[in-house]
């Protein structure tokens, strides 16, 4: 057979490579052109993502090898290698020194030398060519006449355009292969389009269903005692204008326009701040700031008092009547004589809200604190800064905390949204991030010594996600939330690499901390556990007394990297950090990473490197359709139980347009059934992302949406709670009877029985997500719960509803117990024993 090899015809949209085969070389037929067996992971989300001019060949390693150009503009090629052009290995992207780009590669081999030349042509019309003997290492490129160069790509016209590439003489077997491949991907992925707007036909014949559950006490096994946990990253505005209490935004000036994808001049050091009024300027300054990590300061001239800067909050600053609130400022007397200023919240119809004077006398900084009381509320006040006297001063850390904070915390967390999470009863919390705990770029990796200790001296940063991190919510702050919470704390660090989809200070991962920077960064790790746990007499310990803690937070997990792409950069890097972790705190459970995706490239090379190193536990992470999760509950079954642990540490359930309705919460809380079962090899799983703030959201769905005064959980929310409320630590099987046992039908059905041993409890969570009800009779055999009285809890709408919220009765059940689920429903049944 003859087989074609081109990348995507449409670069802009995809990228990846395709296959077409032809017997006679005239009549070609392309293998699902939308399917492509291989795509390019380097540079930015999205469309950087490309892959030009794949160069396919077979190396004397018996392996078909792939090198390809990535883009127009970087002298970085790509490569990897695969048995049967399906699976692939790691890819890399070696850096070439020579010529303006890397157009067309092409690759020939010297038998002389053993090596393999890879040519390639830039956009000056130079030719160049580097040599390898592995395709790890490279020589340096050298320029080469044109004549040494040999593109042999072809342009063929399929039924989907004019494709260009090679042409290849392979055995059918291997066309079969390729055929067979995406047959199977075609197959699942109508599977996983499933949803329930097609019940109506594909259950067409179901009336009812019955159903009998016979416990099994006798195969009880342990199992995680921490499965449900949160997880918390600064997206969509969680920390600032979210869970962090903090009231006014940009209160440090050291908004920058490059925080913001693309750079926004209007986002500055003036964001959110104006001055109303006239004979006053308002203008930065950063000379001698209070401290060099926070190096922008306001500076207001009044010639003749009057006018007033204002600070418009996040969408408005939320005043509850009667409720203090903290005010604070560090200033200074730049010129002129001591003066007050006058310090308000102001609503534009009521007027003044709460009032207070300060006195602003020393010529250095000074922090000043006053306390507001509203005397009114508004859901959308400023603050409003008068200077009363003439004058320059110099203004920085303008902050408003309402004194209600989540356990009246200084520098605390808004109350009604950490209690929002409390109430899921989390046993873990997971930290910072996503990807903001790997970063855009090297410089923008999360590093937690930037976010401990006095405010004033901590260091602000771009958040990934497009905006600002005041990091006033940082590490203290976390460890402080979860000890509040009675979770585990579980901060993720990056592996010395930044997040492979980096578009900033360089494209994609590649760019791992040079390794004479890596013992420095293995320190700031293990120095976390000193910071965490160690005591008041060691150095980060001591620290973490100063903030107010000396008793330690009692760290216990480290993750190290984030769903990263699993490269000869990211390895030794990770391993270098690992094996330092562990030999200096092997108290210490380190979490590695397996990639992004439940299958693939870093799904296969995370777990080989975490059963290389013997990593006690791995991060998969997963955002799939409905369907995906239906149909595979199955898939932690048949995990070898000897291996790591899992964490599932990103899941949700995806529809088309990402709506949070019942039909997604029901299909995650089917899932969760699969994974207390699992719970022996699946140790942690937390739905993500966690928070949005209305209007500011970067991803959606999350669990929770909320505004500057209402809390709005979503369908999923409540399915998490429920499952955090009614953990167990046994997980007692059961034997499942249909009365009708067609797939589509028995998938839809989730029964998880678990025990809580520390109450006695016995805990059935039934999964219905058939349109119609299912008549449950529970048979538990020594576990009676007949004439016993059990709080029952029932989640149950149409698919589409957004608004249903668990509905709780007790009940007592007969000598035979039978449960009726409702279609489209969540229950759960707790009793005691
Ligand atoms: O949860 C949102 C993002 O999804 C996370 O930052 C990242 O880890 C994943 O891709």
């Amino acid at each position: 057979m003859y087989l074609f090899s081109y990348a995507t015809l449409k670069n802009d949209s995809h990228n990846g490579l395709h296959f077409a085969w032809s017997r006679d070389r005239q009549r070609w037929v392309s293998i699902g052109n939308e399917y492509s067996y291989l795509k390019s992971d380097y540079g930015q989300w999205g469309a950087q993502k490309k892959m030009l001019t794949p160069y396919l060949f077979i190396a004397k390693d018996g392996l078909w090898h792939c090198i390809w150009s990535l883009n127009i503009n970087d002298r970085v090629f790509a490569h990897t290698a695969s048995a049967d052009l399906i699976d692939w290995g790691r890819q890399s992207y070696p850096e070439l020194k020579a010529g303006a780009n890397c157009i067309n590669p092409v690759v020939s081999y010297s038998s002389k030398d053993k090596t393999y030349v890879i040519a390639y042509q830039d956009k000056n019309q130079k030719y160049f060519q580097t040599t390898t003997q592995n395709f790890r290492t490279y020589t340096p490129a050298q320029e080469i006449s044109a004549g040494r160069y040999h593109n042999d790509r072809i342009s063929l016209d399929l039924v989907e355009g004019r494709a260009t590439g090679q042409v290849h003489k392979v055995a059918w077997d291997v066309v079969d292969k390729l055929i067979n491949a995406y047959e199977v991907k075609q197959y699942r992925a109508s599977l996983y389009r499933e949803n329930t707007k097609q019940d109506e036909e594909r259950f067409k014949d179901l009336k009812k269903l019955e159903v009998n559950v016979k416990l099994e006490p006798q195969k009880a096994k342990s199992i995680s005692d921490m499965l449900l946990g949160v997880f918390f990253e600064d997206i969509n505005y969680a920390a600032d204008g979210g869970l962090y209490a903090e009231l006014v935004q940009n209160r440090d000036f050291e908004y920058q326009p490059g925080d913001k994808l693309g750079r926004d001049p209007s986002w500055n050091s003036t964001y959110a701040w104006t001055l109303k009024g006239d004979h006053t300027t308002f203008t930065i300054d950063s000379t001698a700031p209070i401290h060099p990590n926070n190096p922008h300061y306001a500076v207001l001239n009044t010639t003749t008092p009057g006018a007033t800067l204002i600070n418009e909050g996040f969408d408005g600053i939320p005043v509850k009547k009667g409720e203090a609130y903290n005010f604070s400022v560090f200033a200074k007397r730049i010129k002129g004589a001591a003066g007050e200023v006058e310090v308000s919240l102001v609503d534009d119809q009521q007027g003044v809200l709460a009032q207070s004077v300060l006195n602003i006398s020393s010529a250095n900084w000074q922090k000043l604190n006053a306390k507001l009381t509203a005397t009114a509320g508004s859901d959308h006040a400023v603050l409003q800064v008068k200077p009363l006297s003439s004058g320059i001063l110099g203004l920085d850390m303008i902050s408003l905390f309402p004194q209600n904070t989540f356990k009246g915390h200084p520098n605390g967390l808004r109350a009604d949204l950490a209690q929002t999470i409390a109430d899921i009863h989390p046993r873990f919390v997971r930290f910072p991030g996503g990807c903001v705990a790997h970063g855009d770029g090297l410089a923008n990796i999360y590093r937690w010594k930037n976010t401990v200790g006095p405010l004033e001296a901590r260091k602000p940063q771009r958040n990934l996600w497009g905006y600002h991190q005041s990091v006033g919510l940082g590490y203290f702050e976390y460890f402080q939330f979860c000890e509040d919470i009675g979770a585990e704390p579980v901060p993720v660090l990056a592996a010395g690499v930044p997040c492979q989809n980096s578009g900033n200070g360089g494209a994609g991962q590649q760019g791992g901390l040079p390794m004479d920077q890596m013992g420095a960064y293995v320190q700031d790790i293990i120095d976390l556990v000193e910071y965490a746990n160690g005591p008041v007499t060691s150095k980060w310990g001591k620290l973490r007394a100063e903030a107010g803690h000396p008793e330690p937070f009692h760290l216990k997990y480290i993750g190290v990297g984030n769903e990263d792409l699993i490269s000869d950069v990211f390895e030794p890097r990770f391993t270098m950090i690992f094996n330092a972790l562990k030999k200096a705190h092997p108290e210490i459970t380190v979490i590695g990473t397996v990639g992004p995706f439940s299958e693939g490239t870093d799904y296969e090379q995370g777990w080989k490197l975490a059963d290389k190193l013997h990593v006690p536990v791995v991060d998969e992470h997963y955002y799939q359709p409905p369907g995906w999760f239906v149909h595979n509950q199955n898939f932690y079954d048949s995990y070898d139980r000897s291996k790591s642990k899992v964490y599932l540490g990103e899941y949700a359930a995806h529809l088309p347009g990402r709506p949070s309705n019942l039909e997604v919460a029901l299909t995650e809380a089917l899932y969760l059934t699969s994974l207390e079962r699992n719970g022996d090899v699946v140790h942690m799983a937390s739905y993500a992302p966690l928070l949005a703030r209305e209007k500011h959201t970067q991803w959606t769905p999350d669990l929770i949406y909320f505004n500057g005064t209402e809390i709005k959980p979503t369908v999923s929310y409540y399915v998490q709670q429920l499952y955090g409320e009614n953990a167990g630590n046994e997980y007692i099987p059961t034997a499942i009877d249909f009365s009708d046992t067609r797939d589509p039908v028995v998938k839809r059905v989730g029964v998880s029985v678990v025990k809580d041993t520390k109450t006695n409890d016995l805990i059935v969570k039934m999964v219905n997500l058939l349109p119609v009800s299912v008549k449950t009779s529970l048979d538990c055999g020594d576990l009676k719960i007949a004439h016993q009285k059990l709080v029952k809890t029932v989640l149950q709408g149409n698919p589409a509803d957004k608004t249903t919220r668990p509905e709780q009765s007790e009940i007592t059940l007969g000598d035979q117990p039978v449960v009726e689920l409702p279609a489209y429903s969540f229950t759960v049944l707790r009793v005691k024993m």
